[in-house]
């Protein structure tokens, strides 16, 4: 477990280069204007190095399970979680170091629901970010415990941090939420339990705040909670990034039901149709496509009006906001 504790030492001397301040006077153009394509690369590297770090250690030679735990985290995704993670932690001068351990340790755990929604009991998916999903790679049973060591290891990251204890604790328990049963693990439990359902529009969005919705929130809240306390002097804040957040999360499994029908495997680095070819019901399915896809801009003006009164410092959540519209816009154009 001794990969596991922060390297005091290499966080010295990387502060200089890689606090947020000094990405910041990279990441900013000639203008002053700050450059969203320029901070999130960075960002998704350092997570990915942090990554890399945390997940070291040697499989024995009976097993390949650290083998397939690097797999399933370090091949991919578009990083979403640890850039919410770092923009909110932005908000307050949180050292880098830091940040990019608690977005590892939230793509830790997003790699474990992922890992385990594509299981043969449960979404039975054979692609994953353009490569095979790690049960058809590396068996079911190393699939299942890889998802369970993702989990221990995330929380191991986040205890482990050099931090004062109440914070850890604080982080510890807001990734625990977002995936206990009134979060993701109840969310997916909610998805199969409406397989060939026709269900009102609500339902979808109760299980979508839950299934993907909430590890969203926690990963917002997480990066404020690295330097920022959330007590009377900050409720507004934690208020506005609540909203920022639900509208935001919301809008990601919104966008990933309209592209699960509209887009290629190409595209998607997954297997296309499958909501429907397993008779899940979806945003995009129960209100048609052109007006899921209004609702989920709606939901991304929402956001952006949720962090306004947040000012300049908020500039890289609004950042957030413009890549995922960008996203939708490119991969599901208006019919
Ligand atoms: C996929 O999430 C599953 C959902 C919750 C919608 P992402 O679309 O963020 O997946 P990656 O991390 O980029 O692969
Ligand atoms: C799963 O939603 C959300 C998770 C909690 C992993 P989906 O089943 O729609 O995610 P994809 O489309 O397989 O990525
Ligand atoms: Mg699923
Ligand atoms: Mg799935
Ligand atoms: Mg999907």
């Amino acid at each position: 477990m001794n990969n596991m504790q922060p390297d005091s030492t290499q966080h010295d001397d990387r502060a200089g280069v890689s606090a947020l301040g000094g990405l910041g006077a990279q990441a900013r153009g000639a203008s002053g204007r700050l450059l969203p394509e320029i901070w999130m690369q960075d960002g998704a590297k350092r997570v990915e190095q942090a990554l890399a770090r945390l997940l070291c250690s040697e499989d024995n030679s009976e097993t390949e399970l650290m083998a397939a735990m690097r797999y399933a985290t370090l091949h991919g995704g578009k990083r979403t979680r640890a850039l919410l993670c770092e923009a909110a932690g932005a908000l307050a001068d949180t050292p880098a170091h830091m940040l990019d351990d608690v977005g590892a340790a939230l793509e830790m755990m997003h790699a474990c629901t992922l890992v385990h929604d594509d299981l043969p009991a449960m979404d039975d998916d054979v692609l994953r970010r353009g490569l095979p999903t790690v049960h058809v790679k590396f068996g079911e049973a190393t699939a299942i415990l890889v998802g369970d060591a993702l989990q221990a290891h995330a929380f191991l990251t986040l205890a482990s941090l050099d931090a004062p204890g109440n914070n850890r604790i604080a982080l510890v328990r807001e990734l625990a939420q977002a995936v206990s049963a009134e979060g993701a693990a109840g969310g997916q439990a909610m998805d199969l339990s409406l397989v060939g359902k026709h269900v009102e529009l609500d339902r979808i969005v109760a299980m979508h705040r839950m299934k993907s919705g909430a590890l969203v929130r926690a990963s917002v809240r997480m990066g404020a909670l690295c330097a920022i306390a959330e007590d009377t002097a900050h409720a507004a804040l934690y208020y506005a990034l609540d909203r920022y957040s639900a509208c935001f999360g919301l809008a990601l499994q919104v966008v990933d039901d309209i592209l699960d029908a509209t887009a290629d495997a190409a595209t998607l680095g997954k297997t296309p149709g499958k909501d429907a070819a397993a008779q899940k019901p979806t945003c995009a399915s129960i209100m048609g496509l052109q007006a899921a896809r209004q609702f989920a801009l709606d939901l991304l003006r929402d956001a952006g009006e949720a962090i306004a009164p947040l000012g300049p410092r908020a500039e890289r959540l609004a950042q957030m906001l413009q890549r995922a519209k960008a996203y939708l816009v490119k991969h599901a154009p208006c019919a």
